[in-house]
């Protein structure tokens, strides 16, 4: 399979880099500047390497410099930002500090013919982020841009293939970025594009059947889409010898755990065994009202059972995590995270020889499609997130039964509601939040104190910015009006209106 080699000295962008490349029909590959030598890269055939940027200065003496042999292997090279400075260094020329030369953010870039920048008008704005600068290019390197203050802007060694940009091309305030990655893959390393996600998921599969093969193999199945889709995935590879652990913990949502358990068997023909801990978890968490320690005390008990299932399972060779590439970036524990700093505890409670991350690279969008690859139902793979925690952070206060039952139900009327008017296609999670106000409403011809159920929607790109749903008033009045006639109790329904930030999408 055709793909190219991103290699990592550190920049916050690397895996942006890898999604560009990936739009271009390329596989990319992320490997750090430590783990691979100028002959592993040969031997694995890629067609092109790119150094990306990083926080460091080339001359420092703990910089990360690669392989030397890596410059001299003969494969097309792209530096980026520090990448590109790291290819000056290396090759000879001078590369220094200078305060007034520092660059932040849209620049005019000033630009002539070149194999890289082919296509470029002589002016156009790109995305800069460095302190130091090449003051001098190496040796048969030629200059192709130049900005204001940034006399190498670009720079190129046609007759060794090696280029670099000391802007960004893969942020989007640089205009033509596409473009330089599509002249390097395309024009310079002579990539075809072959690549799709049905492309990726058949590699995957391929190197999980070799992988894998013979071994016994866990997964804790949550019934969201990241760990469903690495769970389709290793079962394609190894069928039966992937075992399945769903814990339904009495806190997901109406008729969740047996939709979970019947699609995973009938439809996805995964090996799932189902644990039924609703009770251990109402009881562990009985009295409790801080959401801090309910988030411990979930992701506890989640890995007390866990860890009981694994064990009569025997020795489990493999441990495989549904993490994804935010998971990476906040180092938590793919989707079956408790906490916002999960460390993914099930490692520290199952023995197992090794842990495969099959969808590690990927973005959310990415991982929706690979489930679509691997032939999974829409609208499996275009589930709304939901919290690890489950309902136990959509239930303010202490959590007992009744609340949990009632805020289920008065969830299912709202996501119904929503579903119904075909306005799911305009948000991007939505659900009820129970909380622990009390308010008066009147009965008939009484005055009674009820609860006060919020409803929440949102529409969000990386849920690490939100804004709340214009969701119109009929759609908001048929559900509050089913909600208070259908659950006794219940006497107010508010909507709530505020963004994140200042709120988080959550409530706890
Ligand atoms: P917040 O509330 O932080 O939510 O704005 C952003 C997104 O993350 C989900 N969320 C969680 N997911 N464990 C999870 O696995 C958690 O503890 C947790 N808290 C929030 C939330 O549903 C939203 O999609």
């Amino acid at each position: 399979m055709e793909k190219v080699l991103v290699l990592d000295f550190g920049g916050h962008y690397n895996q942006p880099i890898a999604r560009k490349v990936r739009e271009q029909n390329i596989y990319a590959e992320i490997v750090s500047y430590q783990k691979i030598t100028a002959d592993e890269i040969v031997a694995q055939g890629y067609k092109g390497i790119i150094f990306t940027g990083g926080p460091d200065s080339v001359f420092e003496p703990d910089a990360p410099h690669c392989d030397a042999a890596i410059l001299s292997a003969g494969l097309p090279i792209l530096g980026i930002g520090y990448g590109c400075q790291l290819i000056a260094y290396m090759a000879g020329g001078k590369v220094t500090y200078n305060g007034e030369i520092s660059e932040f953010g849209a620049t005019e870039l000033i630009s002539d013919g070149s194999e890289l920048l082919d296509g470029f008008p002589p002016v156009s704005i790109c995305w800069m982020s460095h302190r130091n600068h090449i003051k001098e290019a190496p040796l048969g390197f030629h200059v192709t841009a130049y900005t204001e203050r940034c006399p190498v802007a670009a720079m190129e060694n046609s007759k060794d293939h090696i280029y670099g940009v000391q802007f960004h091309p893969e942020m989007i305030e640089t205009e033509y970025g596409e473009l330089v990655l599509h002249n390097f893959l395309y024009n310079i390393c002579g990539c075809v594009g072959e690549w799709k996600m049905d492309r990726f998921v058949e590699y995957k599969i391929n190197q999980y059947r070799e992988r894998l093969a013979d071994k016994k193999v866990l997964l804790a199945l949550s019934g969201g889409v990241d760990s469903s889709v690495a769970a389709v995935l290793v079962n394609q590879a190894i069928g039966d010898n992937l075992t399945c652990v769903f814990v339904d913990t009495g806190l997901l949502r109406k008729d969740e755990a047996d939709h979970v358990e019947k699609t995973c068997r009938d439809i996805l023909n995964i090996n799932v065994t189902r644990v039924d801990a609703a009770e251990r978890f109402l009881s562990a968490l009985k009295g409790v009202t801080s959401p801090d320690e309910k988030r411990r005390i979930i992701s506890e008990e989640f890995n007390n059972v866990f860890e009981e299932e694994a064990k009569k399972l025997g020795k489990v060779d493999c441990l495989v995590q549904g993490t994804i590439y935010s998971d990476v970036l906040e180092r938590g524990a793919g989707d079956i995270s408790f906490t916002g700093s999960d460390e993914g505890a099930l490692h520290q409670v199952v023995e197992y020889d090794e842990m495969a991350e099959p969808l590690r690279s990927l973005f959310k969008d990415e991982v929706r499609k690979a489930g679509l690859a691997l032939g999974m139902p829409e609208e499996f793979c275009y589930r709304q997130p939901f919290p690890g925690p489950g309902l136990a952070i959509r239930c303010v206060g202490e959590i007992t039964k009744e609340k949990l039952d009632t805020l289920r139900e008065a969830d299912a009327i709202f996501r119904e509601e929503i579903a119904k008017s075909g306005y799911d296609r305009f948000t991007n999670q939505y659900f009820a939040v129970m909380t622990d106000t009390h308010s008066v409403g009147v009965i008939g011809d009484e005055r009674v104190q009820g609860s006060t159920i919020v409803l929440r929607s949102v529409t969000s790109d990386d849920f690490l910015t939100a804004d709340w749903s214009r969701i119109p008033y009929e759609i908001l009045a048929a559900a509050s009006a089913r909600i208070t006639s259908e659950l006794p109790g219940i006497t107010r329904i508010v909507y709530d209106i505020t963004p994140k930030p200042p709120a988080t999408v959550e409530w706890e």
